[in-house]
């Protein structure tokens, strides 16, 4: 696999904070000090500290004024921002947070959509001087990517991703998952129920990027027990996990594990009941019930792209 890096450009896509919420001073935990990050977003980057039983949980997104994730006839997420002809540099900083959060991460989630829509999907980061800075902090050279599914069945089983041995990959899924894939996949795979003990669990998901795939098998039918999932990835050494898939990000802020949002604001109007929404294959919240959130930060580059970071509230779920 070819890591393509990307030469981001501090001076150039730099954004003024607009607001900054007093609670980020305590957030004590900062993965990676980053002069670039510095530079870019102004300071850097920390969070609360990791609970004991799941990781950290962020997610980074871009959308359209009226919280649209993709255009209909070009379901990349690329375009949201890549095709906002007024934001200038801004929208190469909206791809710059997503490779920050990736560089100060210990893993990422995708979901099979996503790297239905990408054939060269890998999460790792593109900046070559957070990337040093990732390596000076002592983190992995590149996050464990995990590919996560329900029942396996919309994963694009050729994918670069499941072979990498230059990228550490793991697929977690359902018992009716690892069947689909006991099928259909043609790579070497190795299961792990979760059940094993923490060393046994450890040793197999240690084999990622080494050309055989590990798939962490939990839950019952074609659920997986994300709870389980989380635990077993914090025991594994995973504190701050970054979520790149919008379909099993809304699942986590329905378990209430999902902490914060980076949204990034792309000032275009998309519009459509065929365009993707955050939860569109799922009912939405009641009036009564549902999560809340609180402004952490503001940024913005111009006129047309402003950057928020939120933190989830579930008191009133
Ligand atoms: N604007 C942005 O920032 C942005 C970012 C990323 C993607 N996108 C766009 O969003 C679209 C893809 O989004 P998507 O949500 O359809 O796809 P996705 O995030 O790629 O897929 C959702 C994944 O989550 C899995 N999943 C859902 N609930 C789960 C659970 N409870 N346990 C385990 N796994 C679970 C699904 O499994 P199954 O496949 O088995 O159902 C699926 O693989 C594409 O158009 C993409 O370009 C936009």
């Amino acid at each position: 696999m070819k890591f393509t890096m990307v030469p981001f450009n501090a001076e150039k896509i730099k954004i003024s904070q607009i607001f900054k919420n007093r609670a980020c001073e305590s957030f004590a935990d900062t993965p990676v000090f980053s002069e670039k990050i510095k530079k870019v977003y102004g300071y850097d980057i920390s969070f609360p500290k990791a609970p004991a039983d799941r990781p950290y949980i962020f997610s980074s997104f871009v959308t359209s004024i009226d919280g649209k994730l993709a255009y209909a006839d070009k379901p990349s997420a690329f375009y949201v921002a890549g095709k906002n002809q007024m934001a200038g540099e801004g929208k190469n900083t909206d791809f710059w947070i997503l490779n920050a959060l990736r560089g100060i991460c210990d893993a990422a989630i995708i979901g099979g959509n996503s790297m239905e829509t990408d054939a060269d999907y890998a999460m790792y980061c593109m900046d070559e001087d957070i990337q040093r800075d990732r390596r000076k902090a002592g983190l992995s050279p590149i996050p464990l990517n995990i590919i996560m599914t329900l029942d396996a069945s919309d994963v694009p089983l050729d994918h670069k991703l499941l072979k990498s041995r230059e990228v550490p990959s793991i697929l977690c899924t359902s018992p009716e998952g690892c069947s689909f894939l006991r099928e259909h996949y043609e790579g070497e795979m190795i299961e792990v129920s979760g059940k094993e003990e923490p060393g046994q669990i450890h040793e197999v998901l240690s084999k990622a990027g080494k050309g055989v795939l590990p798939v962490l098998v939990t839950g019952e039918g074609k659920f997986p027990d994300s709870k389980l999932i989380m635990k077993i990835l914090r025991g594994f050494g995973i504190r701050h996990l970054l979520i790149e898939s919008p379909g099993y990000g809304h699942y986590l802020v329905k378990q209430e594990m999902m902490d914060e949002f980076f949204l990034n604001m792309s000032a275009v109007y998309i519009g459509g009941g065929d365009t993707m929404t955050l939860g569109k294959a799922d009912k939405g919240f009641s009036a009564e019930a549902h999560p809340h959130t609180e402004i952490l930060s503001i940024h913005m580059f111009n006129e047309y792209f402003v950057y928020f970071r939120y933190r989830f509230h579930y008191e009133f779920m």
